[in-house]
């Protein structure tokens, strides 16, 4: 069974992933360009978001107005570069918890090992968004998933900006029901899991570590 992929192509969100792909961009403004495409995704991503009705008085009349609950949303950052996609979304739905999960590559099995797990209470009442620029291999994506998945969220969506193919078929072949929002589709994993054309190590270039 395939997943679905949103491949989120709006001009603005496409024109700023060109900024940040640039190798000379400074480290300010790659950061900056990621916080303005969070908050494009994240107006993507809660679009189906359900709302309630409650009375309002406008200077007018008494209306029923729809509100969404943003409390009922936790942004769940794969460390650490799944930070960068915070400040951004959290502008937009600024009622939103928020979980962390942290992963590490084990050297000699390649695998994903949990270092940090923490998510707010009753995740059953929750819908979780997974945030990871890079799905690259898609092994912490699928390891993050299935981890979050024993806390029983109510509904899971994951974020990128850039997904390599490799990682979208590990991806879906682990987690069907879980749809990908993302930016782009790049051609291919390199020898060393990084994906081309790429942006680079996207947590060195938002934290300036490289
Ligand atoms: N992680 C990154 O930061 N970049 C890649 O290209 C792949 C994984």
């Amino acid at each position: 069974m395939t997943g679905l992929v949103h491949h989120v192509t709006h001009p603005l969100i496409q024109h700023k992933l060109t900024l940040m792909r640039q190798k000379d961009r400074s480290t300010n403004s790659f950061r900056l360009l990621m916080n303005e495409i969070s908050m494009l995704m994240a107006y993507e991503v809660t679009r189906d978001m359900p709302t309630q009705l409650i009375e309002i008085e406008t200077p007018l009349e008494t209306m029923q107005a729809p509100v969404i609950d943003g409390k009922k949303t936790v942004f769940v950052s794969i460390l650490r570069a799944g930070n960068g996609f915070l400040d951004g979304m959290l502008s937009v739905v600024p009622g939103a918890r928020i979980g962390h999960v942290g992963l590490y590559r084990d050297p000699k099995t390649l695998g994903a090992v949990e270092y940090y797990f923490k998510m707010p209470q009753a995740m059953h009442e929750r819908d979780a968004i997974v945030l990871d620029p890079m799905l690259a291999t898609g092994n912490s994506a699928v390891a993050a998933v299935d981890r979050l998945k024993e806390t029983s969220p109510k509904s899971i969506r994951f974020v990128c900006l850039l997904a390599a193919p490799e990682g979208l078929k590990n991806f879906h072949a682990a987690h069907p029901d879980v749809p990908v929002y993302t930016t782009a589709i790049d051609r291919e994993l390199n020898d060393h899991g990084y994906i081309v054309p790429g942006l680079g190590d996207a947590g060195d270039r938002l934290f300036g570590t490289k």
